[in-house]
């Protein structure tokens, strides 16, 4: 049985207190930290770069979830597992050279990640499988927190969930935007094994509790289990 990580986006944290908000999600039980990444060109918003992840690396060993939406990533992965990235993942749209940019993160060691926007089709990352250790299927339209979870990404899910399966190869299977108490169990039973909570989480007042519920409510659900 694989255990549902839970992913906190840092996005909606307090910025003012990224120590303290860092500590806090580690205590109550996140297993990831979810950095988002944006260029304004990708995405119509900016948020953090190389530096920032850095600054994150000293203050925290919880795995660095790094998700760029940025344009031309290749040009710039190096420099966010120099800063400490642990998983980087890249958008299969940013990219027409999307085998090169794996191996370049994985040949330095790290997790490589794709994601598709949510009207991506998977046939974009079809021949990509065989590189990969992660995918990450977005269930909004990226660029900002606290939008709406597309609950028309489901059955995407579950292909996805399915086109691993016959890759018989160890891929974890990621869904990111408006994820909730209310929706993660449907997330999970259709495939997915990490949930990126942002807003769910740090708006949510008590960080503990809110993981503790989101984990009551997955573990039945948990991948492998069905
Ligand atoms: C959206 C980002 C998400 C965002 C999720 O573009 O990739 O990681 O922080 O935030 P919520 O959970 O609030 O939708
Ligand atoms: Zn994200």
């Amino acid at each position: 049985m694989k255990k549902t990580l839970i992913a906190p986006s840092i996005l909606s944290c307090n910025f003012l207190k990224l120590e303290e908000e860092i500590k806090d999600v580690e205590k109550a039980g996140a297993d990831l930290i979810h950095v988002d990444v944006m260029d304004g060109h990708f995405v119509p918003n900016i948020t953090i770069g190389p530096m920032f992840v850095r600054a994150l690396k000293t203050i925290t060993t919880t795995v660095l979830d790094v998700h760029l939406m940025i344009k031309n990533p290749q040009q710039y992965v190096s420099e966010f597992i120099e800063a400490g990235a642990d998983i980087v993942t890249v958008h299969a749209e940013a990219d027409v050279h999307l085998l090169r940019t794996i191996d370049m993160i994985r040949s330095q060691g790290r997790k490589a990640g794709v994601s598709l926007n949510p009207s991506s089709s998977l046939n974009l990352i079809e021949y990509a499988l065989c590189a990969i250790d992660l995918l990450l299927i977005m269930t909004v339209n990226p660029g900002f927190g606290g939008q709406q979870y597309i609950t028309t990404m489901e059955p995407k899910i579950t292909a996805a969930r399915d086109m691993i399966k016959k890759t018989g190869r160890n891929i974890d299977l990621e869904v990111d935007g408006g994820i909730k108490a209310t929706n993660v169990q449907r997330v999970v039973k259709a495939g997915a094994n990490i949930v990126v909570m942002g807003t769910e989480i740090f708006h949510s007042g008590d960080y503990a509790a809110k993981i503790r519920e989101v984990r009551k409510i997955v573990s039945s659900q948990d991948y492998g289990t069905h």
